[in-house]
């Protein structure tokens, strides 16, 4: 028997995760750890709410005493931390909330941990805490690859295949910090606090940093979801800048399952970067949407591209962000499931078969801020 603490397990890429392992190992105890902010939704776990291996806690993770009852009280021997204030915008205009959830929330979770597993006999032995991050963490690269961004690669295809593909202009294990975003600079100093409890007390820690993710149940103040929305009610599509800033972007049921097999087989210690080696300029990937937007609701193909509106660029923008994900692929035999067409596809579906879901969201205190935004810009 396990008993695990997914922090963060009611937003967007945690629903995934407690979903995968509430489902898959019926013999784990898995407690969903959220304060639910604005970003998180227990709508998104509906389908397990029931099961006899979940349990929901609402908790701020900056609470360090209930968090250490809750160790003692649950017996946790994993925790696999997601909990998180997530969007760059957001972190532009309130970098105070991101230190204090960000940092000291990690701390708190870290230091609460470290005083339960060192009073047990069996001290650190079986415990894992396995920390969330981004690859935003590492800054930006140059915004174009030197041989143009190449086409998303075939998942088929071998490390080496993908190495001769993609070159060394990437982000990997290890490349130095330099994150640029308030968002970034909160992540990377909660990485830190994580290798740091290892190196000074010996937890058994792993950190990930993952690119982009899209999917279901992601909260529309993110490109995709809600470029989905405002093209379904045919809204302007706000284009930061010039468009021309790449992402890489990875299926969210992909991320969860890596880190399925992370928590799982990956090195106490070790980094592993996430990513599908899937890159695109902003402005591609938003004309692939709103074909597959019109297209799923029966309107004539790139029938709303006049909804793209350019507007000011976010301050700080990183240009392009690029995952290389072979040490992952390599070492614990991880590779994404999906092509990206698929997975836009799957994505936009979802999105236009959940209007309830995406209503619920976008009314009310939602639709006040998202118009607060754009109004200071
Ligand atoms: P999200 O904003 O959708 O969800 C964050 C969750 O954390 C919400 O349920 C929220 O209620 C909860 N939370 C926030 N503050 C809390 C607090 N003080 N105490 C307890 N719970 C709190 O975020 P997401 O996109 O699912 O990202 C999850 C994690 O993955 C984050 O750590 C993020 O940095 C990381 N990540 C995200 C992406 C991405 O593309 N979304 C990519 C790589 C890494
Ligand atoms: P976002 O989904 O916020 O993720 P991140 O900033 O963590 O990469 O944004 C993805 C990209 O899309 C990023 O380059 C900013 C851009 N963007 C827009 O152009 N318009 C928008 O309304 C949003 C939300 C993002």
């Amino acid at each position: 028997m396990k008993n695990i603490v997914i922090t963060g397990g009611a937003g967007f890429i945690g629903s995934h995760v407690v979903r995968l392992f509430v489902n898959k190992y019926p013999e784990y105890n898995i407690i969903n750890l959220d304060k639910l902010t604005y970003a998180g939704n227990l709508a998104n776990l509906k389908d397990v709410e029931d099961k006899p291996n979940y349990k929901f806690v609402k908790m701020d993770i900056c609470d360090f005493d209930a968090f250490y009852q809750l160790m003692q009280d649950e017996h946790i021997d994993g925790i696999i931390h997601l909990a998180a204030e997530s969007h760059v915008d957001r972190s532009i205009k309130d970098p105070f909330t991101f230190a204090r959830t960000n940092v000291m929330g990690t701390l708190s979770l870290l230091q609460a941990a470290k005083l339960y597993w060192e009073s047990l006999p069996e001290k650190y032995e079986g415990k894992r805490f396995y920390h969330i991050s981004t690859d935003e963490v590492y800054g930006a690269l140059e915004m174009t690859h030197p041989e143009g961004i190449p086409a998303p690669f075939s998942t088929k295809a071998s490390s080496e295949q993908q190495h001769e593909a993609y070159g060394e202009d990437f982000f990997l294990e290890t490349t130095k910090y330099n994150p640029h975003s308030p968002y970034s600079a909160a992540k990377a100093s909660s990485d830190h606090f994580v290798r740091a409890y290892h190196d000074t007390y010996g937890m058994p820690t792993i950190v990930t940093n993952c690119s982009n993710n899209y999917g279901p149940y992601q909260f529309p103040e993110k490109l995709i979801p809600l470029f989905i929305n405002n093209i379904r009610h045919r809204k302007p599509l706000p284009v930061y800048g010039k468009g021309e800033n790449v992402r890489d972007w990875l299926y969210v049921e992909d991320h969860a399952r890596a880190i399925d097999t992370i928590f799982h087989r990956g090195k106490v210690a070790e980094t592993y970067n996430i990513g599908g080696f899937n890159e695109w300029k902003n402005i591609d990937i938003i004309k692939v949407v709103i074909n597959t937007v019109d297209r799923l609701l029966g309107r004539k193909e790139g029938e709303d591209l006049d909804l793209i509106t350019y507007v000011t660029d976010r301050l700080g923008h990183d240009a392009r962000y690029a995952i290389d994900s072979r040490k992952l692929q390599a070492e614990l035999g991880w590779e994404p499931s999906l092509q990206f067409e698929e997975g836009i596809e799957k994505t936009v579906r979802w999105y236009l078969d959940h209007q309830e879901w995406m209503d619920n969201i976008t009314s009310g205190e939602y639709e006040k801020y998202y118009e607060s935004m754009y109004a200071n810009r």
